[in-house]
């Protein structure tokens, strides 16, 4: 078992900015800022490191997009929302590496030209954000951040860091509605393009990247880009912060290489399942992302090409186990219901369709759909995706879509079909369930 940490150090009281300094803390923003911004980006580029919010994305190419040269401010919003059902990884360096975070901010802002950041946090996380604002105030206290950095570090750049709270909506994750929720606007995911880098907060340059991504820059910066490519999958390098739940013995955040075994996460770090059951199936990246089953789990890596590979996506490294006993209807269900509260309702087959898949599931888990039900849901799932504006239509029709194409002998079991309507009393194939209907009496 490799021992590496990168984000989590087995550090007693690392969270103390006294502490986090001794370990050579805010040294590695000093080390940035004698460099000049393009190396920065460049160092982070060949890094290899890649986005931790759910997309994967090359972090110094998305820097890259930053212009230059613009009359415009530039800004920089930190995503801490962490509000999809299985992840929560970002709360635990909110509490034990917040100062690295902010040193991450800090080397980021100097990157890509930017004086103003934004952390935004789950308004949930009211523990976190005190935690997370009393760090910032103590980094502000000893001219790490603001004004006096430039007298600290002896540099011309200097930025200001805000910490700035949700208020309970999951859609505000989703990073251009972030940016409406940090202007004080409805939380609405905007149309894209124009993308952040070109016209994001207020229509500035704006750049966003989730609290694990940045909290990995100041280690790049100290240890180069070679050590952090060698480490886990090549084109996926460095650690992730596994948050395993479910059906595990040892359920919490794993900090491990990119690239370890599925199997290995469950059985040897998280202790496997209650009571020795076989996996029914699970969720690798958190609620939104492909289930896979649990006799296809062998060989499965935990990276962005091994996940592929299997069927399924990295996400947010949320990993949902589910054993022999589960009721997948019943998942299914509580994570359609949590999809269709959240969506925002711009765009008709999200509002809708979220609505009608629960709709169906309730109708499934009580027992009162038929066979049919089963096509009827698939369709519903399956036109919402690839026609919204935001990637909430694909969190809510994909463990849908793929529990249906991998678990449909569970669903067409729990599905009774001898009471069926005939069919020409069907008005709608959304009543083709077995509730009795009234005699019609002349
Ligand atoms: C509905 C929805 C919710 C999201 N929630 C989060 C979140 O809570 N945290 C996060 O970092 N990214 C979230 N994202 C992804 C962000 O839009 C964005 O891609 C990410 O913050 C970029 O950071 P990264 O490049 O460092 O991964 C969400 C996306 C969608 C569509
Ligand atoms: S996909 Fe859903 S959440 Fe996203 S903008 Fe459309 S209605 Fe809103």
């Amino acid at each position: 078992m490799s021992e590496i940490k990168i984000v989590l150090p087995d550090i007693k009281d690392y969270h103390i900015l006294e502490v986090y300094r001794s370990h050579g803390g805010y040294e590695n923003a000093k080390k940035a800022f004698s460099m000049s911004s393009d190396d920065v980006i460049d160092i982070v580029k060949k890094s290899g490191l890649r986005g931790r919010g759910g997309a994967a994305f090359a972090t110094g190419l998305k820097w890259s997009f930053m212009p230059k040269t613009t009359d415009k401010p530039k800004y920089l919003c930190i995503n801490g929302d962490e509000s999809e059902p299985g992840s929560f990884k970002d709360r635990q360096i909110f509490e034990f590496n917040p100062h690295q975070m902010i040193e991450g901010i800090l080397i980021t802002c100097y990157a890509i030209g930017v004086k103003t950041a934004y952390i935004y946090i789950r308004g949930e996380y009211y523990k976190w954000i005190k935690l997370v604002q009393k760090a910032l105030q103590d980094a502000y206290d000893a001219g790490l951040v603001g004004e006096k950095m430039k007298e600290t570090y002896g540099t011309d750049f200097a930025c200001e860091i805000y910490v700035h709270s949700g208020a309970g909506a999951y859609i505000c994750g989703e990073e251009s509605s972030l940016m409406n929720s940090i202007e004080g606007k409805r939380g609405y995911p905007r149309v894209k393009p124009p993308f952040p880098a070109q016209n994001g907060l207020w229509g500035c340059p704006t750049t966003i990247n989730n609290v694990e991504t940045l909290t990995n820059v100041p280690a790049i910066i100290k240890n180069g880009w070679e050590w952090f490519a060698g480490i886990g999958a090549p084109k996926h390098p460095g650690t992730i912060l596994f948050g395993v739940s479910g059906h595990v013995n040892k359920p919490g955040v794993y900090e491990l290489p990119s690239g370890t075994l599925l199997t290995d996460i469950i059985y040897k770090y998280a202790g496997g399942v209650p009571g020795d059951k076989k996996i029914k199936a699970v969720i690798p990246g958190g609620s939104s992302m492909p289930p896979l089953r649990g006799d296809k789990l062998e060989g499965v890596t935990m990276d962005a090409d091994g996940l592929r590979a299997a069927g399924s996506s990295i996400g947010t490294g949320g990993i949902i186990v589910m054993d022999e006993d589960t009721d997948l209807v019943a998942v299914l269900l509580r994570i359609t219901k949590f999809y269709h509260h959240e969506s925002c309702g711009q765009c008709t087959p999200c509002r809708e369709g979220t609505g009608w898949m629960e709709k169906i599931l309730k109708r499934m888990n009580k027992g009162e759909a038929s066979k049919a039900d089963i096509d009827l849901l698939y369709r519903v799932a399956t036109n919402i995706e690839g026609n919204t504006i935001c990637a909430l239509g694909e969190a809510a029709a994909w463990p849908v879509r793929f529990t249906l194409e991998r678990f449909r002998d569970e669903f067409e079991k729990a599905m009774k079909d001898e009471v069926e309507m005939p069919v020409k009393n069907q008005v709608h194939s959304m009543r083709h369930t077995k509730i009795p209907i009234a005699p019609i009496h002349h």
